[in-house]
């Protein structure tokens, strides 16, 4: 036996009896990737030997030197001092066997009644309830920055597509409060998911439970979570709820990505409705005159990413017989790495969303084009008595003549919108005016800016729960 199976061998005993090759050591192991988890791993050892110590299964003895041994673990780890070996496969092996060069044998008592299975569930489950804990805290800040540039243009018209095409105007701070809503969404998603992350595996053992008195709603209590999972096999074989997680982690990214779109268009010169401070954009190696808006284009390739992971999260799962198989612990990369790209995208977003200066004349002239107020025509007709489908036409024919002079529909003089109604009176001028138009749509959910500012109010009201 070599020293190094030696090593490994402690964990799983004499039952071996030739050693791993590297490659297998390499391809089996995942410490260098879930010892993200060391501190949720410690958290969960320790709830689970207080509770151990608590149920008589070890001694008061023992858990105060877990207890010594675990905060020395700590420290080495947080200063960078943790020596991490392949040789121990996994982030618990290595604590584990570090608890034991510390503490001897009330380091070997620790996983009485547990087993790595309901261990790395438990660990996983409090690294994703503070991540989501991070997120919502991200999309609140993202939804404040949002709703304070909605506020500074409650007034700022620009027009509004469908297709792409100039539809009506629009005040930008509406346009804004869109995505602060479906930002709102994205957090009662995740906050809905939380629920069903912040259950305790712990005391599932392997598989089917263990043999000793153990009491899972204390260890729930210390851990902070709401409930136990109520079955073994399920507690430690399912991981539905980071599917949940990085599905709703996509639903995120997909708005944060149609966002970003917009941000990219607007800021083209072509359109120029905004202006995206330089430190989120770069230059040109070749191109002198170039000024990319890298940030809002990476978002939306990293939003390919995050729906990648939850495919792979998907497909790992299904076709997994219950209980634990060694397929889950592929579960951790695509987690930690919808994790970090969700965080950083919604920092870099909100950072962003206050170094946007906004062009209202650019907006104010492209809301001009494309006759934006057409259905303020029609709606002035049917006001007047005509059915809704003769006033369509009515104005339908009064925007060709329009395309035919070149004009707005503003410009014509009253005499010739005579033609395509005799309804038509002076008082449609103030119908057919910008302001005028998004003024008029004065109802809840409506674009006009008191409607706005009422919008406002009530996220701020829901910011500051
Ligand atoms: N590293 C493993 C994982 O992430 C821990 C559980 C290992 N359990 C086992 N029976 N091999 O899933």
């Amino acid at each position: 036996m070599t020293d190094q199976f030696a090593k490994k061998a402690e964990a799983w005993s004499a039952r071996f009896s030739e050693p791993v090759s590297d490659l297998v050591k390499r391809y089996t192991a995942s410490v260098f990737f879930d010892k993200r988890l060391a501190l949720f791993d410690i958290q969960g050892s320790l709830a689970h030997a207080e509770m151990l110590a608590a149920q008589g299964i070890i001694s008061a003895a023992d858990r105060a030197e877990i207890e010594r041994g675990m905060a020395q673990i700590r420290s080495e780890i947080e200063a960078g001092q943790f020596e991490w070996l392949l040789d121990l496969e996994d982030v618990h092996l290595n604590i584990e066997k570090r608890l034991t060069e510390l503490v001897g044998d009330a380091g070997k008592r620790l996983h009485t009644g547990r087993s790595r299975n309901d261990q790395v569930a438990t660990d996983i489950r409090l690294y994703m309830r503070a991540a989501i804990d991070d997120i919502l805290a991200l999309l609140r800040s993202l939804r404040g920055a949002l709703t304070d540039l909605a506020e500074r243009n409650a007034d700022t018209i620009m027009p509004g597509f469908t297709h792409l095409q100039v539809a009506q105007p629009v005040t930008f701070g509406h346009h804004l409060l869109a995505y602060v809503e479906m930002f709102g969404r994205d957090a009662e998603r995740m906050a809905d998911t939380r629920r069903r992350v912040n259950r305790l595996p712990l005391g599932a053992a392997a598989l089917a439970g263990t043999t000793f008195p153990i009491d899972r709603l204390r260890v729930a209590r210390t851990l902070g979570f709401e409930d136990v999972c109520h079955n073994s096999l399920d507690a430690v074989s399912d991981r539905d709820f980071a599917i949940e997680f990085t599905a709703a982690a996509s639903v995120l990214m997909m708005h944060i990505s149609r966002m970003s779109e917009e941000l990219v268009t607007w800021m083209s010169p072509r359109i120029g409705f905004i202006d995206i401070a330089d430190r989120f954009c770069t230059g040109s190696s070749i191109m002198p005159q170039k000024k990319n808006p890298d940030v809002p284009e990476l978002a939306r390739g990293k939003t390919g990413r995050v729906y990648g992971h939850l495919m792979g999260l998907l497909t790992l799962m299904k076709g997994q017989p219950l209980a634990y198989n060694k397929d889950n612990q592929e579960d951790k990369e695509p987690l930690f790495d919808t994790v970090d790209t969700v965080l950083d995208t919604l920092r870099i977003f909100t950072d962003m969303a206050s170094g946007i200066t906004v062009k209202p004349d650019n907006m104010r002239a492209a809301a001009l084009q494309g006759y934006a107020t057409a259905t303020d025509l029609a709606d002035y007709l049917v006001k007047k008595g005509l059915p809704f489908r003769d006033a369509h036409e009515a104005v339908a024919h009064a925007v060709r003549a329009c395309d035919d002079a070149k004009c707005d529909l503003s410009e014509m003089s009253l005499e010739r919108l005579r033609e395509f109604s005799p309804l038509i009176e002076q008082d449609v001028f103030a119908v057919l005016t910008l302001e005028g138009s998004v003024a008029a749509r004065d109802h809840v959910g409506g674009t006009a800016p008191n409607q706005v500012r009422a919008a406002i109010a009530r996220v701020r009201a829901q910011l500051a729960e």
